[in-house]
This record gives C-alpha cells, structure tokens and sequence, in this order.
C-alpha cells in the first residue's frame, strides 16, 4: 500500500475523493447554493499575509491553552460535523485523534455515533445542539449531555433553509434500503476500499442520529427525519439562546455561527461562554463574506467578555496563526478532518492535526512569537477593504463599513 501518510490537507482532500462514493464525497464538500460563502472561506485566508521577521526569530513554540475550561495542546479544536458514511468508525475514530493530540471536539447533534461513546474516548467532548422540539425536549437533551459527562454545550443557531446547489446536492438515502443499494451501487463498486472497511465491521452505514433522542439507546429518527423535525421547529430567538444556557448554568456554553457584533453582543447578555465567528462552513445563507473578514470586529468588540474562536476556511496551520493574529483565541475545524478520516481513519485525523501543528510551528518562527498568546495584528498585513464589520453600530467604529 502507498504511504498512509500525506503532506497537505491538499493531499488528504484528494485521496478523500478517490476513496468516497461520490454522493458521501459531495456531501463533505458541501456549500450552498453558488458556493459563494464556501469559496470566500479559503479565498480570504489567501489575501492575509504575513510580515515575518529576519533575526531573533522564536526558539520556542508554546501552543497549548485552555478553550471552555479544557486545556488544549494546540488552539485547533474538532468542529461538530454531522455527516455520516465517511469512515465505519465515524465521530469515535475522530474523538480518539483529538485526544491523543491533545484537544478537544465538538460532536455533532446529527452525528452517527452516541454521545457516550464518544466521551467515553475523548472527556474533552462539547455536545453540539440544533433548536429541535421545544423547551422540554432540548432541556432533556441537556440532560443527557450532562450525564453523559460531556465538557459543554455548542449551540448552532445559524442553520437556515439553504436549497440547492449549482454543482448538484448529492443523493444522501433516508436509510440503506433496496432502492439506496440500487442507486448508490453504481458509486459504490468504483470504491471498493471503503466498501472494504465497512464490510469488516459487518455493518453499512445506518444513517440514524442517535444523539437526537433525550435517552441513550431508545429509536433514533434517521437523517432526514432529524432534518423534518428541524423544519417544523419554530426558530429560537435570544430569549431562548439565554434559557438554554441556564439549563446547565455551570458548564462552559458556545454560540456558534456569530457573524456580526450586534449579535456578538447579545451573545455576551446572554451568558455565553464563548462564540464561533462562523458561517458553517458556508451551507447556510449563501453571500455571507468569509468568517475569517467579520473576525477583527467581533473579536475587538467582546474583547475578554467571552472567548472567540473562529471556524471556516482552515487548512493549514498558517491559516490557524493568521486566525490568532486577527483576535481568535482558537480555531476549530470541519472539512479538513473529515477528509483526513475519509483518507485514513483515525490516523488520517491525527495527521491533519500534525501538520496544522507543524504550520502553526513554522509561522511562530517566522514571526518572532514564542507562544499563541503573542499572535497580534502587527503579524499580518491586510489589503484595503478585507475586513467586513457586520452589524457595528458603536458610535466609534470605522466608516468603511462595507455592506455585502
Ligand atoms: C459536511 C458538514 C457537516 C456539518 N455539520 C454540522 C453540524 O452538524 N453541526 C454544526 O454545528 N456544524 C456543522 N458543520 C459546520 C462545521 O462545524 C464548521 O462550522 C465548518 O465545517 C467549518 O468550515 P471548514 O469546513 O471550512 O473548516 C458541518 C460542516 C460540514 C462541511
């Protein structure tokens, strides 16, 4: 077998592609409608430079931190993902990778695989919720997150009605039935690896989200029957974003997908612990500017009142320093790890965190810095007009406010 191993996210992607069906594959590459927040993501990280130094470059790279109350080796951390059929160990694979770097992950509402679990091989592990159901089931769901022994709670909010994509939406089957057999076999048999690694496990991919249920082992909806109840759940609004954080009042508690200051704000009135700058990934309301432009903003206007991470767009560890140096105090990942785990199961996982660790490395050199804590605007230069201050009424703010 070729080297397991690869140098880029680059690569990781590439050898995703070869080994998925294609419809697992489309589901990961994922975007909405033109892509154009998608594209923005990586497109932005690109116009960020660097302004290295010559001489008394740093000797010593001190990445570890604390993020929601964990301490972390690196400040990378695992984005709740909820795609299914990537690997036959799934969310578990990803959870030992993440501890065995040293760091912590979100794992997703519509994950595949149980909380406790997952927990179970990562302690550092955020339960991730969507607003489904009403009060009483999301605070069930709370409950079973507590018991479970999970870190904390990540809230996605920003999931909105997005249909359709230019490129084509993949078929994801409701479960794996006759009809799912006859129209992915012709996928299926062009990848006869990961064929291969699910039918050691004697198992096809079930496509249920058992994390969606209050009680651990009771029936879970699949996939689509999640997404329905999504649908028909009214949208929260910031009074219920300050309930839910008060249902488990001592662990630490995330909003993810703060796109403007206004809201980053109301995040703080809330009580949160820390907000994601993030446009998932960019599968939502396609046109919202890359998340890495709306960072310096909302970082410089919560400043220490709440802990900022910014997810969207990393592949590599130059973009982790340039996130820093922008305000985050930690990143968090999607794509680039499941790539990683398409290509090369848990292994896969742990080498995208190794060489966002090596990158980060190697910017920390460059620029003189010894720790993560030194990271700071003077690190990278902007082109005119690359940041987008979303939602920044305070009377001080800039005038090139730049509507999208
Ligand atoms: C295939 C896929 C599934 C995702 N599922 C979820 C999810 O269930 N919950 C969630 O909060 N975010 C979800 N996200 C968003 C990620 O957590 C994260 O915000 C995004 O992937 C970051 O961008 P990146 O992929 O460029 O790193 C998903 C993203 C992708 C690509």
């Amino acid at each position: 077998m070729a080297n397991p191993w690869f140098e880029t996210v680059a690569e990781a992607q590439r050898r995703a592609k070869r080994r998925l069906p294609k419809g697992v594959y489309g589901a990961l590459v994922a975007g909405a409608e033109k892509g154009l927040t998608a594209a923005d993501n990586i497109a932005a990280f690109d116009e960020v430079g660097f302004a290295p130094h010559t001489a008394d470059l740093a000797n010593a790279k001190r990445m570890a931190t604390t993020v929601m109350g964990q301490e972390v080796s690196l400040p990378v951390l695992i984005s709740p993902t909820g795609v299914q059929a990537v690997h036959p160990d799934g969310e578990v694979a990803v959870a030992r990778a993440a501890a065995a770097r040293g760091t912590a992950m979100g794992l997703s509402s519509m994950a595949s695989k149980p909380m406790e679990e997952v927990i179970a091989a990562n302690s550092k592990t955020f339960f991730q919720l969507y607003w489904v159901g009403d009060r009483d089931v999301m605070a069930a769901k709370v409950d079973r997150a507590r018991r479970a022994g999970a870190a904390g709670i990540i809230a996605t909010l920003d999931w909105s009605f997005s249909y359709g994509r230019d490129w084509g939406s993949p078929f994801i089957p409701e479960k794996i039935n006759l009809e799912a057999v006859r129209r992915y076999a012709p996928q299926v048999a062009l990848k006869p690896r990961w064929l291969w690694d699910f039918a050691k496990t004697k198992k096809l991919p079930d496509l249920t989200v058992p994390n969606m249920v209050p009680t651990p082992g009771d029936p879970a909806p699949t996939f689509f029957g999640a997404y329905g109840m999504w649908m028909q759940s009214p949208m929260p609004t910031w009074e219920d974003v300050a309930w839910l954080r008060a249902q488990w009042p001592d662990a630490p508690f995330m909003l993810k997908g703060v796109m403007r200051v206004d809201d980053a704000q109301r995040a703080v009135d809330a009580g949160v612990t820390a907000i994601s700058v993030s446009n998932h990934g960019g599968n939502n309301l396609d046109g919202t500017p890359a998340s890495i432009r709306a960072l310096p903003a909302v970082a410089e206007a919560v400043g220490d009142q709440v802990e900022v991470l910014l997810d969207g767009g990393i592949r590599r560890g130059a973009d982790v320093a340039k996130a820093l140096a922008l305000g985050a105090k930690a990143v968090m990942i999607g794509r680039a790890y499941l790539w990683g785990l398409a290509a090369n199961g848990q292994a896969g996982v742990e080498n995208v965190l190794d060489l966002l660790r090596d990158g980060l490395g190697a910017a920390m050199v460059g620029l003189g810095r010894e720790s993560i804590d030194q990271f700071c605007r003077a690190d990278v230069v902007l082109p005119p007009g690359f940041e987008r201050r979303l939602g920044d009424d305070r009377p001080d703010a800039p005038v090139d406010v730049r509507p999208v």
